[in-house]
């Protein structure tokens, strides 16, 4: 069966990937079942996606897995949902590392249960130094709950005397974010037809493509995958200059 991946220039992929993963709830209701058996389906995605990206040499994938604002969901979907990243990390831990992915992790992560904890920290710690391609886990991550954070530790810092307010730059901002070591996302998927952003990566998201597609996060696997990617590469990427004035 031919795919569209052999249409994808591997010279020519997005660095990094962000993906809002939305949907799963829908997905279930339409086959009444209840959201947790969407959420189930769309952890086998999440695996999908991450082998995608490791196929075309992607370096940073990052999957919105958990929003500072989802702990307001029913008591039993948070804890369906911690219990299935928890078992969906250590199911794949193994195969992190034998396919030498990185995991990390951005979000505030002091109000996580302390096993879930414990799992992303394990799983963060043995693939610390696996290079081929970044899983970034956004969990209990908020993008303006993020910038407070990185305000608050750059006016402590120019209290203490340690910055020069002159010397603050968008670097001094870029540094002080959960993001700190990863570059800006050049691409971003959200699935299920909602067309926001949703508290996700507001500052890093500045130049980033964006692409909004119908399918149910349950029903985007690789193929899926690579027709987003395909449809990356159709764009031209301009930030801010002319045509003329790219390098080709
Ligand atoms: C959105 O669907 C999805 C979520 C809030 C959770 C996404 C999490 C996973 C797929 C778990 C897997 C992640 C990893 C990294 C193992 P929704 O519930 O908002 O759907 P709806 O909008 O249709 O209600």
């Amino acid at each position: 069966m031919s795919s569209i991946k052999d249409k994808i220039d591997l010279n020519k992929v997005p660095q990094h990937v962000a993906i809002i993963m939305d949907g799963n709830g829908r997905w279930a209701k339409k086959r009444n079942k209840d959201r947790i058996f969407g959420h189930r389906e769309g952890v086998n995605s999440a695996k999908a996606v991450v082998e995608a990206a490791g196929e075309l040499g992607i370096k940073y994938l990052t999957l919105y897995a958990f929003s500072s604002e989802n702990w307001s969901r029913p008591k039993e979907e948070v804890e369906a949902l911690m219990s299935l990243l928890v078992q969906g990390i250590r199911d794949e831990l193994d195969n992190f590392i034998e396919k030498n992915i990185r995991i990390q992790v951005i979000g505030d992560l002091s109000k996580l249960q302390t096993e879930v904890r414990q799992a992303v920290e394990e799983s963060i710690e043995k693939t610390k130094n696996n290079a081929a391609l970044n899983v970034v886990i956004a969990l209990s991550y908020g993008s303006r709950d993020e910038i407070v954070h990185a305000v608050r530790e750059i006016a402590r810092k120019v209290k203490e005397g340690d910055l020069d307010i002159e010397d603050i730059t968008q670097n001094t901002v870029s540094e002080h974010l959960y993001t700190s070591e990863i570059p800006d996302p050049d691409f971003l998927i959200r699935t299920s037809g909602e067309q926001r952003i949703s508290n996700f990566l507001l500052w890093q998201i500045s130049y980033t493509e964006l692409y909004f597609t119908p399918i149910l996060w349950p029903d985007f696997k690789k193929e899926e995958f690579f027709d987003a990617i395909y449809n990356y590469q159709q764009r031209e990427r301009r930030f801010g200059k002319i045509s003329e004035q790219l390098s080709k």
